[in-house]
């Protein structure tokens, strides 16, 4: 069965917007450093992969900060995509959609993104793989930039981690046992690799230089670039 947001996070495609800021530390940060260092990275004129684009607030950042960019957003949430389709529509012909999986065969493209997307990818394996296929898909100097949760397995820390996100829910009226409910939830389809072992697959996919250039809590925005 096809992923659903609603049914993964029981928000309805049109409260996404909304919900994902009370459920995620400095959303807003991270889309804006995603773009900028997307700006500084691909050339003026890239073609852009967003993997998981969902509503579409990472494209609409993209294409706000890099006017002669052009976006194809791909998931596979119907009621996502209509937001997208939606929010995008004053984009015209820059942007367009593709109803698939990131696990489908992927378009060329210049740089690929994806934001709070491939926590989806159970195994280890299946993400290098995926890496590997998004390495495959870039032209030659292009760049991959993953805006995502990463977060260690070690109980102490990993812990910290959790409770520090909790305390961000807090702020935005979700109780402490509500947010442990939504990570044990979560948990079911979501998966948070450990930082050093995102840049280790990233390089194993074939990425020559990796780096991570942003970090909050469990948030991270990884980069890879293909030579
Ligand atoms: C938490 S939302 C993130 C949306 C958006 N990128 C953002 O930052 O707000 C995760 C998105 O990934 C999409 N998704 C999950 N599995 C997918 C897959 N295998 N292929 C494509 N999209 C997928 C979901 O439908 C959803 O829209």
């Amino acid at each position: 069965m096809a992923h659903s947001v609603k049914r993964h996070l029981d928000v309805d495609a049109d409260a996404y917007d909304v919900e994902i800021r009370r459920f995620i530390p400095h959303y807003d940060d991270m889309l804006v450093t995603g773009v900028e260092l997307l700006a500084a990275l691909a050339p003026p004129g890239a073609r852009v992969l967003d993997l998981g684009g969902g509503t579409g607030a990472l494209s609409a950042a993209v294409l706000d900060g890099l006017p002669q960019a052009r976006v194809t957003l791909l998931d596979v949430d119907t009621a996502m995509l209509g937001e997208a389709r939606r929010r995008l529509a004053p984009f015209g012909d820059r942007v367009e959609f593709r109803e698939a999986s990131f696990f489908d065969p992927l378009p060329a493209a210049d740089a690929v993104v994806a934001s709070l997307a491939l926590h989806h990818v159970h195994d280890l394996g299946a993400k290098t793989d995926l890496y590997r296929a998004i390495h495959a898909a870039l032209a030659p100097g292009g760049v991959f930039l993953n805006l995502d949760a990463a977060i260690t397995e070690d109980p102490r820390l990993g812990a910290l981690t959790f409770d520090r996100w909790a305390a961000h829910m807090a702020e935005h009226g979700i109780t402490d046992a509500e947010a442990r409910g939504h990570f044990a939830a979560w948990a079911g389809e979501d998966r948070y690799f450990a930082l050093d072992e995102e840049l280790a697959a990233l390089r194993r996919a074939g990425f020559a230089e990796v780096e991570c250039f942003w970090r909050r809590g469990g948030a991270a925005i990884c980069c890879g670039l293909r030579t």
